[in-house]
């Protein structure tokens, strides 16, 4: 390495840290939601950001959210099989823990109700439209909530230990929806 390499190398380093440490510090000192974006709690028990995007909710003791412990139940139930265990993905169907980061709600039901297909060389992978399958459809929020939190990190790997139980809300509509 040349001197003068060495020289950009050192300067580089130092405002590197210097830029980064004090974001580094911010962000361990905010608090985990700031005022007015707090999820809050519907009286069917869905958590739901301030623009009413369902999401997940785990309690200081571990304990999650109903909608998140029917989503880990759903998700195993029909999509475990191609996406493998928590979300993970497989040599088939991509891990959705990193699908999660950067689709929202709508982008992710559309998805899931009308399929999607890629075609790699020879191989077709191809994601079912279950739009006509109740057992997806009518928890599609849970499974949303589901693979949020574990794409968030906020839930681990297998079944959560504690959960919520269903408001009576929560079963009426599904009971509506499976009819
Ligand atoms: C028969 C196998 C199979 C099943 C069952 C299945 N998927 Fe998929 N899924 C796939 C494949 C394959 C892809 C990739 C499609 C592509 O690349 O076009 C995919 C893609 C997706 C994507 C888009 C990911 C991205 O990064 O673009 C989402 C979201 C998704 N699946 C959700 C689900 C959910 C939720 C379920 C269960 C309700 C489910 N899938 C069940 C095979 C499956």
């Amino acid at each position: 390495m040349t001197r003068a390499r060495e020289i950009f190398r050192y300067l580089a380093a130092t405002l590197l840290l210097v830029v980064v440490a004090p974001i580094g510090i911010q962000a361990a000192d905010a608090p985990a939601v700031t005022a007015g974006s707090a999820p809050t709690k519907g009286a069917d028990g869905m958590w739901t950001l301030p623009d009413g995007t369902p999401t997940y909710h785990v309690a200081k003791d571990g304990t999650v959210d109903w909608y998140t412990a029917s989503g880990f139940l759903r998700y195993g139930a029909n999509c475990l099989q191609c996406h493998g265990p928590d979300g993970l993905g497989s040599s088939y169907a991509p891990d959705l823990t990193q699908s999660l980061k950067g689709m929202d709600l709508a982008t992710f039901e559309q998805i899931v109700s009308g399929g999607k297909q890629t075609k790699e060389g020879d191989t077709d992978f191809v994601m079912p439209a279950l739009g006509t399958n109740k057992n997806v459809m009518c928890y599609i929020n849970d499974i949303y909530v589901y693979l949020k939190a574990r794409s968030d990190g906020a839930v681990g790997r297998g079944r959560p230990d504690k959960n919520e139980a269903p408001s009576k809300d929560w079963e009426k509509a599904q009971d509506d929806c499976m009819g």
